[in-house]
C-alpha cells in the first residue's frame, strides 16, 4: 500500500498539493512556537499570568503554560529554524519527569528524534527504562564521532577485529548476512546459476557458526538504545548453537520474519518441499524496544521481495547470496533515522551497506575474503 501510495504522490498535481500541504503544516508549526514565544514576552515583560491571558482568549490555562513551558526550555535564540513544536514538548516533558537522567535540553530532544517516538507514553517509557539503567550515553552526547574513521567505510576484515572498535552505544542497527550452515551435512545449499560464487568458508560450518557466536558476545554494549541485531538465517529453526549464544548473551529474540522470494530455491534435495525464502531473526537487548521508524506503515512478519536472481532483475547478480537492495532498503527504513549508524556485517556485495548511504545512515560494510571484498568495495567506491 505504502509502495502504491508513493507512487500516486508522483503525479504533477498530487506533488504540488503534498508541497502546499507542507507548506501549511511548516507555518502552523512556526506559529505555535511564535505564540509561545509571545506568551513568554507577556508574562516575562508584563508580568501577567497564564490565567489572565487564557481568561481574555478563552483558551485552557494548561495548554497555554505547556507552549509557555517549551518556548522557556528551547528559547527562541538557540531554536533550530525547522524545530517541530512536538519534539520540543516531548523533550520538555522528558527532562521534567526525569530530573535524575540530568538531561539537557538538547539531549532530551537528540534522543527523541532519534528514536522516532511522536507519542508521549511511548517517551515516558523510554526514558523510564533509561533511567532505570542509569544509562549515561544521554549526558554525553551521541555516540557517533562525525569524523569517526570507522564509518562509511570498507572494511577488509573479520567482523569480531572490527565491532570491538566501534564506539559503545554507537550502532543502531547491526545486519549479518553470514555463511548458512544447514542442519543436515549431505544438504547443499551451491546457487548453479553461472555467476555464482560460493562463500568462502562454506566448508567450515564450526567458523561460520562461531562468527556468529562472536558477534552475539561482543556487539550488545555496542547498540544504541532501541538498537537491533538483524540475523539472516536459511529456512530451518536457528542452530542450536546459536540459540544457546545468544541465551548466555542476554538476548532477546523476536522473529523469525520471513523474507518470501516467491519462488522457491535449493536446500535439502531430500526433502518435499523447497523453501521459498530465508529467515531473518531480530535480536534485542533486554528491557530495551527496538526503534521501529516506520511503524505506522507496515508490521508485517512476511517481507516480499523478489531475489536479486529474478528474471525481473534489472541488476546484474554479483553474488549468489547478494540481497536486493530494495530489501535491505525496507530494513534499513525500519530500524534507523538518517543519521545512525547502520553495519553490514558479513557484507560481500555490500547491499545492506548500498541501502545505508542511499538512505543517508552512517554506514560500515565488513567482509573478510579477498574475492567478496574487491566486489562490494568496487561497488561502495565514492561516486563522484
Ligand atoms: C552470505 S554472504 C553475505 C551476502 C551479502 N548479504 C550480500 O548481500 O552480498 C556471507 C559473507 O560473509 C563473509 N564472512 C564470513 N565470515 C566472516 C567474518 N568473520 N567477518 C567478515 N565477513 C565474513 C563471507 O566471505 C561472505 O562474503
Amino acid at each position: 500500500l505504502a509502495r502504491v501510495a508513493d507512487q500516486r504522490l508522483t503525479t504533477r498535481s498530487a506533488t504540488r498539493c503534498l508541497e502546499n500541504y507542507q507548506k501549511v503544516t511548516a507555518i502552523e508549526r512556526a506559529a505555535k512556537l511564535a505564540r509561545g514565544d509571545l506568551l513568554v514576552e507577556l508574562i516575562d515583560v508584563y508580568g501577567v499570568r497564564a490565567i489572565d491571558i487564557a481568561r481574555r482568549t478563552g483558551e485552557r490555562p494548561g495548554d497555554l503554560s505547556e507552549m509557555v513551558a517549551v518556548c522557556r526550555t528551547f528559547p527562541r535564540q538557540s531554536r533550530q529554524r525547522d524545530a517541530i513544536y512536538n519534539h520540543l514538548l516531548l523533550a520538555t516533558r522528558a527532562m521534567r519527569r526525569f530530573p535524575t537522567l540530568g538531561l539537557t535540553p538538547e539531549a532530551a530532544l537528540r534522543e527523541i528524534i532519534r528514536t522516532g517516538l511522536t507519542q508521549h507514553r511511548d517517551v515516558t517509557r523510554h526514558f523510564d527504562r533509561l533511567s532505570r539503567r542509569r544509562s549515561t550515553h544521554l549526558l554525553e552526547g551521541p555516540s557517533v564521532e562525525a569524523s569517526d574513521p570507522l564509518l562509511d567505510r570498507c572494511h577488509h576484515a573479520r567482523v569480531q577485529d572490527v565491532l570491538p572498535r566501534l564506539a559503545d552505544g554507537s550502532i543502531q542497527m547491526l545486519a549479518i548476512d553470514p555463511v548458512y550452515v544447514f542442519a543436515r551435512s549431505n544438504s547443499t545449499y551451491r546457487a548453479r546459476a553461472a555467476r555464482s560464487r560460493d562463500c568462502d568458508d562454506m566448508h567450515d560450518p564450526a567458523a561460520a557458526i562461531g562468527t556468529v557466536i562472536d558477534v552475539l558476545r561482543i556487539s550488545q554494549p555496542k547498540l544504541a538504545p532501541g538498537g537491533v541485531f538483524l540475523l539472516w538465517q536459511p529456512w530451518q529453526s536457528l542452530r542450536p548453537e546459536i540459540m544457546a549464544a545468544a541465551d548466555e548473551h542476554g538476548w532477546v529474540i523476536d522473529g523469525p520474519i520471513i523474507w518470501d522470494k516467491g519462488r522457491p530455491q535449493p536446500g535439502r534435495f531430500d526433502s518435499p518441499y523447497s523453501p521459498q525464502g530465508e529467515f531473518l531473526w531480530l535480536l534485542h537487548r533486554p528491557g530495551d524496544s527496538p526503534v521501529d521508524c516506520d511503524g505506522d506503515l507496515s508490521r508485517e512478519m512476511i517481507l516480499n521481495f523478489p531475489p536479486v536472481s529474478a528474471p525481473s532483475s534489472a541488476h546484474q547478480q554479483l553474488h549468489a547470496f547478494e540481497k536486493p537492495v530494495a530489501l535491505c532498503e525496507h530494513l534499513v527504513r525500519k530500524h534507523s533515522r538518517p543519521g545512525d549508524v547502520v553495519v553490514d556485517a558479513c557484507a560481500c556485495t555490500g547491499s545492506m551497506s548500498v541501502a545505508a548511504r542511499k538512505l543517508g545512515r552512517r554506514w560500515v560494510y565488513i567482509e573478510s575474503s579477498n574475492e567478496n571484498f574487491a566486489i562490494g568495495a568496487g561497488r561502495l567506491a565514492p561516486r563522484d
